[in-house]
């Protein structure tokens, strides 16, 4: 099959399978809500620098097949909403325009439309420097995504099953480019582990893209047989990569993408250290059922919904959402601690709560909350 097929049925299948719920952590975290906010809207703003670029809020429009007539147009779209709104923008994997020029025209379009943005390349960890440089030129990249998808490869019939060799590429890939370099998953998250390893070759900025949003394993298995697949449960939610990839303490930025909807959930990922919230599917199904003019509508609902959380809780800027009370419940605690990372430690450093860590200091006569 070819690639501009399989690109096509990628989109026909994950708007087919957007109804379908999944859990990206995101319930299990809660703002203690701030009776007392002391905050006028007037003193809000979004605004927020990433990648040595200004955007309006801390969204970032990501990744989407790119290449192609349909997909062009599906860019283009995309394009005029993120100037529009004032967000960044990914494209989808540049590789099939690398290999041939014909499909460039449906990645130029961004940059073109697009003068001022903040616009990411995007390439897959396995291709050479060579790539990675011409799909920055591509478009005047601001940033380079580098994608990891070894569970859409494996579920895909026609996949690659050979994975060696990434790490090793992405560690070229980050010396030689002059941009910023993110490491991104496209919905199975980062681990702690994954995270430190990327670090090591010298990546700083990561985009989680954690599980509970687009499946590639379940899109793989509807587009190939039609039917459900066990490994649809594999991956890290978004929430738990988050977290897992913060507490390493070691990144410039961090991007948390995977099945984030709405601009409550969006908050949630920048309380817990993410510079940014990513939304792919979601913003896609949007442009499918209400055309560009539509979206529009939405990105700005969810930059509203995100500006009255900062009001609820009274900080006057995204970054700041790291300072306020977070509590963290239910299987993303289970998970964390598991993994020996102690949601109380987290929380303290951060300024948030856990449900571990009680609002009285040990000893102090006041009752302990378990
Ligand atoms: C139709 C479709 C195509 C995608 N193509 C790419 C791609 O080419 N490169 C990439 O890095 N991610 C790609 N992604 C993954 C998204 O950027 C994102 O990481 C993932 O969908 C999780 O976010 P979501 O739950 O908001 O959709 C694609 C997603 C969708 C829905």
């Amino acid at each position: 099959m070819s690639r501009l097929r399989r690109k096509d049925e990628h989109i026909f299948t994950a708007l087919k399978l957007a109804q379908r719920s999944a859990i990206s952590g995101f319930t299990d975290v809660a703002f203690v809500h701030n009776a007392l906010p002391e905050i006028s809207s007037r003193d809000i703003t979004l605004t927020t620098e990433l990648f040595g670029r200004t955007i309006e809020a801390p969204l970032v429009i990501n990744a989407i097949t790119g290449g192609g007539p349909g997909p062009g147009r599906i860019n283009e779209a995309l394009a005029i909403a993120a100037r529009d709104t004032g967000l960044a923008m990914a494209v989808g994997s540049q590789t099939i325009a690398v290999e041939n020029p014909a499909y460039e025209e449906s990645f130029k379009v961004v940059r073109r439309i697009n003068h001022h943005g903040l616009v990411i390349a995007n390439v897959s960890a396995k291709e050479s420097v060579e790539t990675a440089l011409r799909a920055i030129d591509m478009i005047s990249a601001d940033a380079l995504q580098v994608h990891l998808n070894a569970p859409q490869e494996t579920a895909m019939k026609e996949g690659d099953r050979d994975f060696r060799g990434w790490l090793d590429n992405i560690s070229k890939i980050v010396k030689r480019v002059c941009v910023p370099v993110i490491v991104k998953e496209v919905g199975f998250g980062l681990s702690y582990e994954a995270a430190r390893r990327l670090n090591e070759v010298g990546v700083v900025h990561f985009d989680v893209g954690g599980r509970g949003g687009t499946n590639f394993i379940a899109i793989e298995g509807w587009r190939g047989e039609g039917k459900q697949n066990c490994l649809e449960s594999w991956g890290i939610t978004t929430a738990a990569s988050l977290v897992e990839t913060d507490s390493c303490g070691l990144s410039a930025a961090i991007i948390a993408t995977g099945g984030i909807t709405n601009g409550l959930d969006a908050a949630k990922a920048l309380a817990l250290g993410a510079s940014a919230a990513g939304i792919a599917g979601t913003y896609l199904k949007v442009l499918w059922e209400q055309s560009v003019d539509g979206l529009i509508q939405s990105i700005e609902n969810t930059k509203s919904d995100l500006k009255k959380v900062l009001l609820m809780v009274g900080v006057n800027s995204p970054q700041r959402l790291q300072n306020v009370p977070v509590v963290i419940t239910g299987r993303t605690r289970e998970w964390l601690n598991e993994r020996g990372i102690n949601t109380a430690n987290y929380a303290r450093r951060n300024g948030l709560v856990s449900t571990q860590n009680s609002i009285f200091p040990p000893g102090d006569g006041k009752p302990t909350k378990s």
